[in-house]
């Protein structure tokens, strides 16, 4: 008999969680108006809203936390912390941020400008709020193929060069501060970028002699992607592939919630001395001195140790093959998701789940409410609400993809619960043909409305 697979650790401390009945949860969603945002985690069984700050840590990483040091200036959590990052980037200098946007803040405030564009792939929401705050333009250059959820390319994360190479002829260079590459690509859902193409891009940044910054939130699961999916990469260990990648830019910001295996952090890291030192003036008035920068000394001691067992293959492989065993049994079901599955989510495909519920009663904000009612299961809509109104007509932008996204924490959920999730999922499946209408809007913010918008059931 073939071995099944299972997780290489077991569980030292357990959390409790809710259960609660389908009557309590149709009566909390109404409470909250019908945004999961609006609901506490304690009515929540299984919390999929975000993969970010909520993963587990390990014992190596508590341990650090215990012998952290909090010293203003100097401590050496910031300096075991900067020899990691040294040692799985290769880039020479580094800042330590809060999270991945203080990351952005920091480093967009030294090279951004009013006027500037910053191609790049499908960058993530506070990426293009940080460019667009500045004034400046993000201009989307990913591959055509990640916008169809059936096609499965292997890399749909990958930069389009064509398009890139138009926004280098049609702009001066003295307007292109960089460009920037999202690894692995969440906006597209969670999927990676080859080295081929990162290597492609890089050539042609150094052509144009353009800056490449890597937003490398989830940089170890594309690295696994690659060691999995490309050529050449089947023996390489994730840390020389990582340290590969890395070599083609000239930096990169880091959201550490995310593969750094923490509940809070972020960084910059850089080759350019010149932009280090320009960043670290803004570090300084932003995040606090250049050795913690809004970081803990214990936090940034877990932080070391939890990029080190992200780059390890046997956590990724049990990190990305749980998300493609909740993925392979949903689709056994029929369900219509977004493929090849994601590195950190499955995202399910609203336009092909319930077309029968009309675009603008916002069909995957009724499939993620309808989850949670019938599984106490949080996901998050992203689709037309998270997509607002147009600032000029103040209509509503309809995307292509409707989608529910279903982030999965690192090392937080088991098998049981994946089966449970794809149980709930089949049962709403199967009647997905009675649900005929949605949600109408009755209260919302001038901006990011999907955060405290309040609907009513049609
Ligand atoms: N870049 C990417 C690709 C992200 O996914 C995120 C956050 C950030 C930057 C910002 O990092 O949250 O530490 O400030 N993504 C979270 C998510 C919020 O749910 O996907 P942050």
């Amino acid at each position: 008999m073939k071995l099944p697979y299972a997780e290489p650790y077991k569980i030292k401390m357990v959390e409790s969680v809710k259960r609660s009945t389908k009557e309590q949860r149709l009566k909390w969603i109404k409470e909250a108006h019908y945004n999961l945002f609006n609901l506490s985690s304690n009515k929540v069984f299984i919390d999929l809203l975000t993969d970010s700050g909520t993963g587990a840590m390990s014992d190596k990483q508590w341990a650090e936390m215990m012998i952290g040091d909090e010293s203003y200036a100097g401590s050496s959590s910031f300096h075991k912390l900067k020899d990691t990052v040294k040692k799985i980037t290769g880039f020479k200098y580094f800042l330590p941020t809060h999270q991945g946007r203080a990351a952005e803040n920091v480093l967009f405030s030294a090279l951004v400008k009013a006027g500037d564009v910053i191609p790049g792939n499908s960058h993530f929401d506070t990426t293009k709020g940080h460019i667009e705050f500045r004034q400046a333009a993000a201009i989307d250059c990913t591959i055509d193929e990640a916008f169809d959820t059936s096609n499965p390319h292997p890399f749909k994360g990958n930069v389009d060069l064509k398009k890139l190479e138009a926004v280098f002829k049609t702009h001066p260079k003295e307007k292109i501060p960089f460009c920037i590459v999202t690894i692995t690509c969440n906006s597209s859902g969670g999927q990676p970028v080859s080295m081929e193409n990162i290597k492609a891009v890089s050539a042609l940044c150094k052509q144009h002699e353009i800056t490449l910054i890597f937003d490398a939130a989830r940089f170890a699961e594309n690295a696994y992607f690659i060691k999995k999916r490309e050529t050449g990469f089947e023996n390489k260990t994730i840390k020389e592939i990582t340290k590969t990648f890395f070599s083609f830019g000239d930096g990169m910001t880091m959201s550490s919630k995310k593969d750094g295996l923490v509940n809070m952090g972020g960084f910059i890291a850089l080759n350019d001395e010149e932009t280090y030192k320009k960043a670290i003036t803004f570090n300084i008035m932003f995040e606090g001195f250049i050795t913690y920068g809004g970081m803990n000394g214990r936090d940034m001691g877990a932080l070391a140790v939890g990029l080190d067992e992200a780059t390890e293959f046997d956590y990724l492989e049990s990190r990305v093959e749980q998300i493609a065993y909740l993925g392979k049994k949903i689709v056994a079901f029929g369900v219509p998701v977004q493929k090849p599955f994601g590195g950190h989510a499955i995202f399910l495909d609203a336009n092909k789940f319930v077309p029968t519920i009309p675009r603008e009663e916002y069909r995957a904000q009724a499939l993620a409410v309808e989850l949670y009612i019938i599984g106490g299961i949080r996901g998050v809509e992203i689709g037309t609400i998270l997509a607002d109104r147009d600032p000029i007509t103040r209509e509503n932008r309809y995307p292509d993809l409707e989608l529910v996204r279903l982030a999965i924490p690192r090392r937080v959920y088991s098998y049981n619960h994946m089966d449970y999730i794809a149980a709930v999922l089949k049962n709403i499946f199967d009647s997905r043909n009675e649900a005929k209408h949605g949600y109408k809007i009755v209260e919302e913010a001038p901006i990011m409305r999907h955060f405290t918008v309040k609907l009513e059931k049609i």
